[in-house]
């Protein structure tokens, strides 16, 4: 296949859905090989089979460790070896008041938000360090920087994430490694529908990115020279 990522292959967390499926349909059309990581198998066939280029569909609960695991090693079978890029994008978002919310639901958004990116990128960093490239990506928010109302789990989760990212650009810097954490802020996906409105009111579509804006800055920052790191992309509805 051709395009700028021709012969690169890719990991996509939560692309079954929202932004994780436009990056997927981004990478592809660029010329990756591109895994599709999510819990729902059906949506996942479906993404692959649209994606084609030889993509192949991961079902996992990405809060499940073990599962993760598994679903490197099937990922590493299949791309022989770690993928060439990484995008950490699965993720919950289910706002309440910290004084109303679950301790489960709290855990859940750490563990999809938080943990399963470390889990992602400590599997993959040992081969990316080895060959000298590699790329991860983390879809942050605006809500890693800026504290909402009924966000204390998911805020946590992407503050922390990207901190994480930070830490890891400095012990990547030098490497061949890059990291790149994209934050948007309110995009018209699928996240909304669960969301409850007495807690947090879903703006408007028109004042709302979309998927394919989000993907755009994916791209862009997996397409650069390997001299150039984009360290973190902030977008908003102009
Ligand atoms: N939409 C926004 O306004 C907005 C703004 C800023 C940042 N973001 C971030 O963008 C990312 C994508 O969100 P989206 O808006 O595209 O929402 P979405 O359409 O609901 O997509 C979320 C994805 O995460 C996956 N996921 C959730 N829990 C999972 C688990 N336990 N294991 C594996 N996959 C899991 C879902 O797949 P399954 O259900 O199939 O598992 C789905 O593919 C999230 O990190 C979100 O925080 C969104």
């Amino acid at each position: 296949m051709s395009g700028a990522l021709a012969g690169r292959t890719a990991l996509v967390s939560g692309a079954s859905s929202g932004i994780g499926l436009a990056v997927a349909r981004a990478l592809a059309g660029a010329g990756a090989r591109v895994a599709v990581v999510a819990r729902r198998a059906d949506r996942l066939a479906a993404a692959a089979a649209e994606l084609g280029g030889g993509a192949l569909a991961i079902p996992c609960d990405l809060a499940d460790a073990p599962a993760v695991a598994r679903a490197l090693a099937q990922l590493r079978g299949a791309f022989g070896g770690a993928p060439d890029l990484v995008v950490s994008n699965a993720g919950i978002f289910a706002p309440a008041p910290l004084a109303a919310m679950s301790e489960d639901a709290f855990r859940d958004t750490l563990a999809v938000n938080l943990v399963a990116p470390f889990l992602l990128a400590r599997a993959v960093l040992p081969d990316m360090l080895a060959r000298r490239a590699g790329h991860l990506v983390t879809i942050g928010s605006a809500a890693d920087r800026q504290a909402f109302p009924g966000s204390g789990a998911y805020g946590a989760s992407k503050a922390g994430a990207r901190m994480m990212h930070e830490v890891l650009r400095m012990e990547t810097r030098g490497t061949g490694v890059r990291t790149t954490l994209v934050s948007p802020a309110a995009v018209d996906t699928p996240i909304w529908e669960e969301v409850d409105p007495s807690v947090v009111r879903a703006p408007h579509a028109a004042a709302m990115l979309d998927a394919a804006d989000v993907a755009r800055a994916v791209l862009y920052a997996v397409t650069q020279p390997a001299t150039v790191n984009v360290d973190e992309l902030r977008l908003s509805c102009a």
